[in-house]
């Protein structure tokens, strides 16, 4: 597509989860990062001043992201709910700015670091090989339902110490907080499928304080006992983490799934780079094209020119990591898939000071999925139409129907 200066192509409407239901406009980014300034996407709800500014730069929106002063989180994250109604979330770190943010952040940093998660591995692997000899023998299945849910989520209940007959609970609930996303009214919808959650988070506290263990719940329990935290914040927390942990991998595990069984370059590209060990690289690949968390938000604390624009106090700006991470100017030939690319630092995890926590963690889960199937000589193939979400956010995938070749 001759697409870089194009200022007639028409843009979709950015706000509609139907704009997403084929896959990532990617052509329609293309343009808008090529145009000058930014795009203003009119919105009917979630939005001050009705409506965002589409921000598709990776410079622009590292920029973004290391100003907490001019650019805040707090009136929400993400779009729909970038209108303050995130409020009674005020306790989540996730609509925190720093100062305030940097102390509850620290609770939980050192727990995933890559030097304590490269420990994790031989359980990790552990749970991968239990998921596979529960699941291959089945010839046919869906990898979504199969593999992509229950891994992160078993992996999850791990370090967060939640019992393993309790595991599937994760998986319903956080289901539930992301549909609630998706509602004009996100922020309200959202909060109440969160409050059923907080009551079980205070059970789990009781029984960790009454018999610590080794384990995140015991950690930030003992945070609140220390006056470190205080309950709501502990409550948000493990929802977060679970959140998180979960929604998030599970869309990295199942959208790469699906390339390597769509496309016979990718497979080969996938196979040749575990077989040589390097399924991180393989796995930094998959992040940047897939992108699980399309886009994150942050909303202007004053009027101000930037970017070519004129922004006024609380203007949505909407950072599409996705976008970001087949710039040009960062990554060459962006639209092909190259495990062996020197350019590495996508924007798959976000940037400043809300960067995810646990990227070694995510990594780590699926470099091992690659390589205990890559072990087993396991080929899969495509075993029916793959079935994607209609998502303004994340970018799901609900089924992917895969047949066990060899
Ligand atoms: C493929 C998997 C994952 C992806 C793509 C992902 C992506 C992201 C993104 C885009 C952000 C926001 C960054 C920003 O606003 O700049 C984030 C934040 C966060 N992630 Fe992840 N994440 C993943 C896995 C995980 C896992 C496994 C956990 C927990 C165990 C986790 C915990 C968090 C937390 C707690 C935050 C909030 C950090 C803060 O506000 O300071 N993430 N993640």
């Amino acid at each position: 597509m001759a697409a870089a200066t194009d200022q007639s192509t028409k843009i979709p409407d950015l706000t509609d989860p139907q704009t997403f239901a084929d896959g990532v406009p990617h052509e329609v980014f293309d343009v808008l990062r090529e145009r000058e300034g930014l795009y203003w996407q009119p919105a009917a709800f979630g939005t001050r001043n009705g409506g965002f500014w589409a921000v598709t730069r990776y410079a622009d929106i590292v920029e973004i992201e290391k100003n907490s002063a001019d650019f805040t989180i707090t009136l929400g994250n993400q779009f729909p709910g970038s209108d303050g109604a995130f409020a009674a979330l005020r306790d989540d770190m996730l609509v925190m700015d720093p100062p305030r943010h940097t102390k509850i952040r620290r609770a939980a940093t050192a727990a995933f670091t890559p030097r304590v998660v490269a420990n994790f591995d031989p359980w990790i692997r552990e749970i991968v090989n239990e998921i596979l000899d529960e699941t291959l023998p089945l010839g046919e299945f869906d990898y979504i339902e199969a593999v992509a849910r229950h891994l992160p989520a078993r992996v999850i209940a791990r370090v967060m110490g939640i019992p393993r007959d309790q595991r599937e609970r994760i998986v319903k609930h956080v289901d539930a907080v992301f549909a609630a996303t998706m509602a004009p009214d996100a922020g309200v919808s959202m909060f109440g499928v969160m409050e059923g959650f907080f009551g079980y988070a205070k059970e789990l506290q009781e029984t960790k304080l009454h018999a610590p263990q080794d384990d995140m719940v015991t950690a930030l329990s003992q945070l609140v006992e220390k006056g470190d935290l205080d309950q709501n914040q502990y409550e948000q927390y493990v929802q977060l983490l679970v959140m998180a942990g979960y929604e998030t991998t599970h869309t990295l595990i199942g959208q790469s799934m699906r390339m390597v069984v769509e496309d016979p370059e990718v497979a080969a590209a996938a196979d040749k780079a575990v077989a040589e060990g390097n399924s991180t690289r393989l796995v930094d690949e998959f992040l940047r094209y897939t992108c699980p968390v399309m886009n994150m938000v942050r909303c202007a604390t004053r009027d101000m020119e930037v970017f070519g624009e004129t922004i006024r106090k609380d203007d949505v700006m909407q950072m599409y990591f996705t976008a970001a991470n087949r710039d040009p100017a960062v990554f060459s030939e962006p639209h092909r898939f190259n495990p062996s690319r020197p350019e590495t630092a996508t924007l798959s995890f976000g940037s400043g000071a809300h960067k995810c926590i646990a990227s070694a963690l995510a990594k780590l889960e699926v470099s091992i999925l690659f390589e205990e199937l890559h072990a087993r000589g396991v080929k899969l193939e495509l075993n029916g139409e793959p079935g994607r979400g209609q998502n303004v956010w994340i970018n799901q995938l609900h089924s992917l129907p895969v047949r066990v070749i060899r």
